[in-house]
């Protein structure tokens, strides 16, 4: 593999990564040669997944933990094998949905909303960030959305978290910069999932019709590609940057 996309000798938590998007981003990052550290609060998701990874020859390991709750993951990180000190890259990527009006939302679905994404990403970096600055070297990728971006009309809270996930990671990429680390953001369109699948394949082909100038959802393979990129050295110029594949559905920007 070329040298520069090679993640050889590095070690990635990803939280999140029993399924989903998380799961991909895992496995196509130890694919390219990354010791993966595979966080969830789902024990047999987590597990599942650091064995693929161990069953094509990769590294892995299951972290268990609520990202919700800061003084968790540090413990967790240590019982699989990884002090927080050996972290060289972070995707901060658990999150949840829930399609609700304002009406709707009560303050634990909003504590919960912002705590998974919000809290969860803040002191998932805060507890690796230490040992990057010691190898003034790191690689932080925030999983925000496209509704983040231009954000949807159900779901306040949820934009709002994915929003808040933008600015975090703004501020980050200059206060981090002088050590060499990078921090950008992720913000994905519409993806294949099996949430997406669940809702119906006559939804799924409107959506793509109206709104996506390229007329599809994205594979979850396509979301992990833009986040191996953005933790490699290929993007070693590139900080404090929302990317989003989103087939066009935002074009934004001046
Ligand atoms: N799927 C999409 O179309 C889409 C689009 C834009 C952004 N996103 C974002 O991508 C991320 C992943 O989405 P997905 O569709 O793969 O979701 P998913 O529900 O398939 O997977 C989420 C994973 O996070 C884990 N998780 C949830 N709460 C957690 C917690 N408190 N602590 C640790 N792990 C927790 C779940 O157990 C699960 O394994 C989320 O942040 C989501 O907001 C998804």
């Amino acid at each position: 593999m070329d040298g520069s996309r090679s993640l050889r000798d590095r070690v990635a938590l990803i939280t999140g990564a029993g399924a989903g998007l998380g799961r991909a981003y895992a496995l196509l990052l130890a694919a390219r040669g990354a010791s993966v550290m595979v966080q969830d609060i789902d024990r047999a998701t987590a597990e599942e997944t650091a064995g693929a990874i161990r069953a094509t020859g990769g590294t892995a390991w299951a972290c268990v933990c609520d990202i919700a709750d800061p003084p968790a993951l540090q413990p967790a990180l240590r019982a699989a094998g990884v002090a927080p000190g050996g972290i060289h890259i972070l995707v901060n990527n658990a999150g949840i949905d829930a399609a609700r009006t304002i009406e709707e939302v009560t303050v634990a679905e909003f504590d919960r909303m912002f705590g998974v994404h919000v809290k969860g990403t803040f002191f998932a970096t805060q507890t690796v960030i230490g040992g990057m600055k010691a190898r003034r070297h790191g690689k932080i990728v925030n999983i925000s959305s496209i509704n983040g971006m231009i954000a949807d009309s159900t779901d306040s809270h949820y934009n709002g978290a994915k929003a808040a996930i933008l600015g975090l990671t703004k501020a980050w990429a200059k206060e981090f910069a002088p050590w060499r680390i990078n921090v950008n953001a992720v913000a994905p369109g519409h993806v294949v999932t099996a949430a997406t699948i669940q809702r119906g394949a006559a939804r799924m082909e409107r959506i793509s019709r109206e709104r996506i100038p390229l007329g599809r959802y994205a594979t979850p393979e396509e979301i992990a590609h833009t986040v191996a990129f953005l933790v490699s050295s290929e993007s070693d110029f590139i900080t404090g940057q929302v990317v989003s594949p989103n087939g066009g559905e935002a074009i934004v920007g001046i």
